[in-house]
């Protein structure tokens, strides 16, 4: 499958999402962070950060543990984001950034000890797929942490309040209720199409995540 940035990534303001990921959405990434950790007990090995954008989630996870990082998106103009980000953070020994469609991981099979992902599966065009995708490239015993959220509702009050001290009125369309044009799509059903067996949906205040175990 060609590498063709798709419109999610043209639309998107790429300096401001990196500008607010790396500064007032920071409490959001750092929460993830320590609940993958925590939920996956993932601390060493290879993981893949999908669709990482400039890469906010793994490099906050590789702050708490000693993983190295792949950071797989389908935007070159995030990727260099993300490599930035990477020397800003000291990681080049640790961290490399991966051109590429979630749909067709360019990796080989068993060879990823740990799947995040943050923000994304909205943006799949084929979910079922690209979570199988994600389920070949884990080692047996692997696991992947993947969903989307904007972190506890105290985080969000928090993100809020940070605004409006710096005089932008947060989008409560956005911050409320989740994006715009994104599709509502049926998880269980999205997991059934998969036929990966071991997998729980964790639906709560911090959003939607599925974890999965290989
Ligand atoms: C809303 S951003 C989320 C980024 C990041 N994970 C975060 O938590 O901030 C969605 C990302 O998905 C990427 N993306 C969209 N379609 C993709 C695909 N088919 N393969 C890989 N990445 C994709 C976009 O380029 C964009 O960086």
């Amino acid at each position: 499958m060609p590498y063709r940035e798709n419109n999610v990534s043209r639309k998107m303001n790429s300096s401001r999402y990196d500008d607010a990921a790396r500064g007032i959405n920071a409490p959001m990434y750092a929460y993830y962070a320590e609940k993958i950790k925590e939920k996956t007990g993932m601390t060493k090995g290879v993981c893949l950060d999908v669709s990482s954008c400039g890469g906010y989630l793994g490099l906050v996870l590789a702050k708490i543990t000693d993983l190295d990082f792949i950071f797989l998106d389908i935007s070159s103009e995030m990727l260099e984001k993300a490599k930035l980000h990477i020397t800003e953070d000291g990681l080049q020994k640790r961290a490399r950034t991966l051109l590429a469609d979630v749909h067709s991981i360019p990796l080989d099979d068993g060879s990823v000890n740990l799947v995040i992902s943050r923000g994304s599966i909205p943006f799949w065009k084929d979910p079922a797929t690209a979570l199988k995708e994600v389920y070949r490239v884990l080692v047996p015993g692997g696991k992947a942490y993947v969903g989307g959220g904007k972190g506890t509702p105290e985080i969000r009050d928090q993100i809020a309040a940070r605004m409006k001290e710096m005089g932008n009125e947060p989008d409560r369309e956005k911050w409320g209720n989740g994006p715009r044009n994104i599709p509502k799509r049926d998880y269980d059903e999205i997991m059934k199409q998969t036929g990966i067996a071991k997998f729980i949906i964790n639906k709560g205040d911090d959003g939607m995540w599925i974890q999965i175990w290989k």
